[in-house]
């Protein structure tokens, strides 16, 4: 086999492309997220990094197809409708590049955002499709350029034609094309690239249908757009997926091209895919028996285990009987301290339930003999509540009595003043009679007052001597002498100038009270400047004499105690001297 760089350059161009070599986890919904090298060989995963999903067959088998066309010098150009991340198309780039061929372009038709939505009123057979819902499906054509970019293999001989398919192909219906790859999985998106470029395809031209295998809706766009042309083609597989015809044209029309690849005839040609298959198939031999030996191995390893197994298994057999018969022994011991304490448990319950009736028998008696308490408690309670009302009314009547005491204190306390001043007056009326009685029995009247000048002249300070005042002095008992009152009402009373019923007649409110009238004069009477008769004039006499009114006295017991003495004026019309 010739191992040339180009040849080299393109298998490991495969490898890569479809990350076979790095083994990437797919991101569809049925490979379970780990990387399979026989899903990836048949291209039946979606790969998480590799440019392309169509796996390493249909990868060498379009490889192949580009050789071919170079080798037969089948005019036009690659394009591919449907690139994804761009995988194939890159193959289709690098096949070119290797050969040094020039004037063809590869033309990349994708709407760089999924596939459309199904139109069932055009492509009935589209109805339900969920291929639009995809979003792994939608690569954008920054990104498959970028992708390009990676293996060197962008430049303008790349052709990247942007949108859906009804809108795009329309633009390059006048090239001609030596490949046509179909890998839009609906029944739109394969019918629509068949007929606006089928008739652009070169004779003995190449198609490849991507998903004719998998996806019915592709393949009855596929069959009906054969039959509606009654196209003479004969489809063949490629991997149980991916399907391929050639046009229908002659072979010996073909032009000769100059090119890397034009001094190559067929069969050698024919010769190096065998070697390469060839090639191929040691690998899968070497791997093949690879894979025996390791099995071999586990088979081993298993037997192995299945010895440690039983013998574990006995040992477990054997430990298992031991456990029954540990086991019994101890049933055997528990039922036996069982019946002990069931025994013991009875006697208990026995006795429980004979102290259990004392209790109950207490706990009557107990009952009673509160219920007895109870009935005492609320008959005490009755008798402390009527106790309670008579203490209430107790203490008002004795609060009253206490006042009424009170009442009766305060007046025995008056009428003992009283008394004793009612006393104190008659004594002093009796001495005052007996005085006057002996007075007058003893002299004629203008020597009475004479004599009661010298007598009053004897009890005033400093006064000696005089038969009145012998007379007074013997008649006055001690105790009269040393009291002012009886004095006072002596003077008043022999003065000549109190007249009790003229005094009575002025004052009205004396005449009310229970006061004698002299006792009024001389305690109130002289001070508020009422007169004791016709014959004294209180008023002029305080106005008249200054010491008077600083001795703060009762008028007339000034003038008979001294202003008689002193020969003052009593009256404006009176003087005592005349
Ligand atoms: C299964 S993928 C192609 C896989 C690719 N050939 C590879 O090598 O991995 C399908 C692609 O077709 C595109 N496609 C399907 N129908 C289309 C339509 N009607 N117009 C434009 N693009 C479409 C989608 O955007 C998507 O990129």
């Amino acid at each position: 086999m010739e191992e040339n760089p180009s040849h080299l350059y393109l298998d490991l161009l495969v490898k890569i492309l479809a990350n076979t070599i790095y083994g990437d986890a797919p991101v569809d919904q049925w490979s379970g997220g780990h990387y399979d090298s026989e899903k990836r060989r048949l291209g039946h995963d979606w790969p998480g990094v590799a440019h392309t999903m169509i796996g390493l067959e249909r990868l060498r088998h379009l490889r192949g197809l580009c050789e071919r066309i170079l080798d037969e010098q089948i005019p036009g150009d690659f394009i591919e409708t449907g690139v994804w991340r761009g995988g194939a198309c890159i193959l289709m780039r690098a096949v070119l590049k290797a050969y040094g061929i020039e004037d063809r372009d590869v033309i990349l038709a994708d709407s760089f955002q999924g596939l459309p939505p199904p139109d069932p009123a055009h492509y009935p057979r589209d109805e339900g499709d969920q291929h639009h819902t995809f979003h792994q499906l939608a690569v954008s054509v920054e990104q498959v350029r970028e992708n390009f970019r990676r293996y060197d293999l962008l430049d303008e001989k790349c052709i990247f034609l942007e949108g859906f398919f009804k809108d795009t192909l329309h633009r390059v219906a006048d090239r001609t094309f030596a490949l046509l790859r179909l890998d839009g999985d609906m029944y739109e998106s394969t019918i629509q690239v068949l007929s606006t470029l089928y008739p652009r395809l070169s004779p003995l031209g190449f198609v490849v249908v991507d998903d004719y295998g998998n996806i019915e809706a592709c393949r009855a766009a596929v069959h009906d757009y054969i039959d509606q042309n009654k196209l003479n083609v004969t489809i063949q597989p490629i991997d149980g997926c991916g399907v391929w015809w050639r046009k229908e044209g002659d072979k010996s029309s073909r032009a000769v091209h100059a090119s890397p690849r034009r001094s190559r005839s067929e069969d050698q040609y024919a010769m190096y895919v065998l070697r390469s298959s060839l090639a191929q198939a040691r690998q899968d031999l070497s791997s093949a028996q690879q894979r025996h030996g390791i099995l071999v191995d586990e088979l081993a390893g298993v037997r192995a285990q299945q010895q440690s197994i039983s013998a574990a298994l006995q040992a477990s057999q054997q430990e298992k009987e031991q456990l029954q018969k540990a086991s019994q022994q101890e049933r055997e011991q528990l039922q036996k301290a069982s019946q002990q304490e069931r025994e013991q448990l009875q006697k208990d319950l026995q006795s429980e339930r004979e102290l259990s009736q004392q209790l109950r028998n207490e706990f009557s008696r107990e009952v009673k003999s509160a219920e007895a308490l109870l009935a005492r408690y609320a008959a005490l309670e009755q008798r402390t509540a009527a106790l309670d009302a008579r203490a209430q009314i107790l203490d008002r009547t004795l609060r009253v009595v206490f006042v009424k005491r009170n009442d009766l204190h305060s007046r025995f306390k008056s009428l003992r003043d009283r008394f004793v001043e009612a006393d104190v007056l008659h004594q002093f009326a009796e001495e005052t009679y007996a005085v006057v009685n002996s007075m007058s029995r003893t002299a004629p009247v203008g020597e009475v007052v004479s004599m009661w000048r010298d007598a009053l002249g004897l009890l005033g300070p400093g006064s000696e001597g005089g038969a009145v005042g012998n007379t007074l002095r013997s008649v006055l008992s001690p105790r009269t002498r040393g009291v002012r009152l009886g004095r006072e009402v002596l003077s008043i009373a022999v003065s000549g100038l109190f007249s009790p019923r003229w005094y009575l007649e002025r004052n009205p409110d004396v005449t009310k009270s229970d006061i004698p009238a002299i006792v009024h004069y001389l305690r109130h009477g002289g001070f508020e400047k009422r007169d004791p008769s016709p014959l004294f004039s209180s008023e002029l006499y305080m106005q008249r004499y200054r010491d008077v009114r600083e001795a703060n006295v009762n008028p007339l017991v000034h003038y008979m105690l001294h202003g008689l003495a002193e020969q003052r004026k009593i009256a404006p019309s009176v003087d005592r001297r005349t």
